[in-house]
C-alpha cells in the first residue's frame, strides 16, 4: 500500500495525519525515551484497558502484529492439526498464514458479491465434523452480519474469530463494536490501519478471562511469572513507543472514522451513474469505518483506469489481485481457478481509490472527475 505521499492525491496520507497530532505524538515519544521502559510497561498496560473500553470488550491483550494477534487467538482457541478452520479467499494473506501456523486446514469459501464479504450460506455447506473455528473478516472496514455465523457456530459449538483488522469502530448488526463477536478477536495496527502505529502492532480483544491471561503469557513466551514458562509461547509484545502513539491516536479515532464516512458519502454521490459500481453503504452506515472505499470496475477496464489515475497523481491500490486460493504458496491446498467464481471475479473488479481522513472536499472532485472521465471514454 502507498502510504507516502509520493503522488499529488495518494491512497492514504500519513504525513497528512500526523501534521495534526505531531506535538502530541513527540511529547509521548519523549516520555517513553526519558522513561527507557521500552517493552511491556505504563503504556501497554493503559492501551490494553483504553482499547479494551474503546471496543467495549473485557480485555484487550496487545501484540506485536495482526498476524501475531491472529497466530495467538488460534493458539488460544485450541485449533491445531487436522483441524479445519473456515475462512474466506478474498483477504489479506494473514488469514490465512495464521490458520496455517497452527498446521490446521483452512478451508477458503465464497464472498457475497455486493457486500464482499463472508456468505453464510456457503459457510454452513462447508462445516464437516473437523470444523474447529470459523474467521469472518470485516473487509475495507465493514461489519459481517454475524448473526447467521452465530447461529451456524452455537449449534455445533464451533468457535468464532474475528479478524477485525481493517475495522477499528465498526458496529455489528447486534449494535456493539467489531472485536465483540467471536470468543476471541483481533485487529491490527499496521500503519494505514484507521488505527495505524508507527512501526508494527496489534490486540486481541476477548471477554473471556481465563483466554485473556493465557493470551498475556503467550506474548511473553509463555510466562507465568519472570523465567518461568508453563506453556511454550511467542516474543509477540507490543512495545512502548507503539503503545504511546496508539494512545494519542485512540483518541482520535472516532472523529477519524466519522470523516471517513463523510467521504465515503461524497464518494458515492459523485460516482453515481459513473459506470463504476460504488460499495455499498450500509442502511446503518456506522456498520462500516472504510479502511478503503473499494470501488469496482467490470469488462476489464479495471487496470487501466489505474493506470489513467495514475498518469493523473491519484494513487489507487488493489484489495486484493490474487485470491489466497490461487497463490502460488497455497497450491498445496488443491484448490484450481473457478473454485470460487464470486470471489474470482471480485479480484479482477476491486479498486481502492484514495481515502483517508485529511482528503478534503476538492481532491474528493478531482479523483470523482477523473473516473468519471475516464468512464466516459471508455
Ligand atoms: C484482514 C487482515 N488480516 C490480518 C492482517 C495482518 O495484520 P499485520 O499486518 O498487522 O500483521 C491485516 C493487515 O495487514 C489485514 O488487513
Amino acid at each position: 500500500m502507498t502510504v507516502v505521499a509520493t503522488q499529488e492525491i495518494p491512497l492514504v496520507d500519513l504525513r497528512a495525519q500526523y501534521a495534526t497530532i505531531r506535538e502530541e505524538v513527540r511529547k509521548a515519544i519523549d516520555e517513553v525515551l526519558d522513561s527507557m521502559q521500552l517493552t511491556i510497561g505504563p503504556n501497554v498496560k493503559a492501551f490494553d484497558q483504553e482499547f479494551a473500553t474503546y471496543i467495549g470488550s473485557k480485555h484487550a491483550i496487545g501484540v506485536g502484529s495482526g498476524t501475531d494477534a491472529l497466530q495467538l487467538a488460534i493458539r488460544a482457541c485450541g485449533v491445531s492439526s487436522g483441524d479445519e478452520v473456515i475462512t474466506v479467499s478474498h483477504t489479506f494473506f494473514a488469514t490465512v498464514e495464521a490458520i496455517l501456523y497452527a498446521n490446521a486446514r483452512p478451508i477458503l469459501v465464497e464472498i457475497e458479491e455486493r457486500s464482499m464479504l463472508m456468505d453464510p450460506a456457503a459457510v454452513a455447506a462447508a462445516i464437516t465434523p473437523r470444523t474447529k473455528a470459523i474467521i469472518p473478516v470485516h473487509l475495507y472496514g465493514r461489519g459481517v452480519d454475524m448473526k447467521p455465523l452465530r447461529q451456524i457456530a452455537q449449534d455445533r459449538n464451533i468457535t468464532i474469530i474475528e479478524d477485525a483488522a481493517q475495522a477499528h469502530g465498526a458496529v455489528l448488526d447486534d449494535g456493539k463494536k467489531a472485536g465483540t463477536a467471536g470468543r476471541v478477536n483481533c485487529f491490527s495496527f499496521y500503519c494505514s490501519k484507521n488505527l495505524g502505529a508507527y512501526g508494527e502492532a496489534g490486540s486481541i480483544t476477548t471477554n473471556d478471562d481465563r483466554l485473556a491471561d493465557e493470551l498475556r503469557a503467550l506474548r511473553e513466551h509463555g510466562q507465568s511469572t519472570r523465567y518461568y514458562h508453563p506453556v511454550i509461547g511467542y516474543n509477540a509484545r507490543l512495545d512502548e513507543l507503539q503503545a504511546a502513539v496508539l494512545r494519542v491516536k485512540l483518541r482520535r479515532l472516532d472523529q477519524w472514522n466519522a470523516r471517513r464516512r463523510e467521504i465515503a458519502r461524497m464518494y458515492d454521490e459523485r460516482l453515481r451513474g459513473s459506470g463504476v459500481i460504488a460499495p455499498e453503504i450500509p442502511a446503518d452506515i456506522r456498520r462500516h469505518v472504510f479502511y478503503t472505499y473499494t470501488i469496482r470496475v467490470t469488462g476489464g477496464r479495471r487496470d487501466d483506469l489505474r493506470k489513467y489515475l495514475g498518469e493523473r497523481g491519484i494513487g489507487t491500490q488493489i484489495h486484493y489481485p490474487v485470491p489466497i486460493h490461487l497463490q502460488q504458496s497455497a497450491e498445496f491446498l488443491g484448490y484450481r481457478k473457478g473454485d470460487l467464481p464470486v470471489t474470482e471475479k471480485v479480484a479482477g473488479e476491486v479498486l481502492s481509490i484514495p481515502m483517508f481522513p485529511e482528503l478534503t472536499v476538492e481532491q474528493v472532485d478531482r479523483v470523482a472527475t477523473a473516473i468519471r472521465e475516464f468512464m466516459k471514454a471508455h
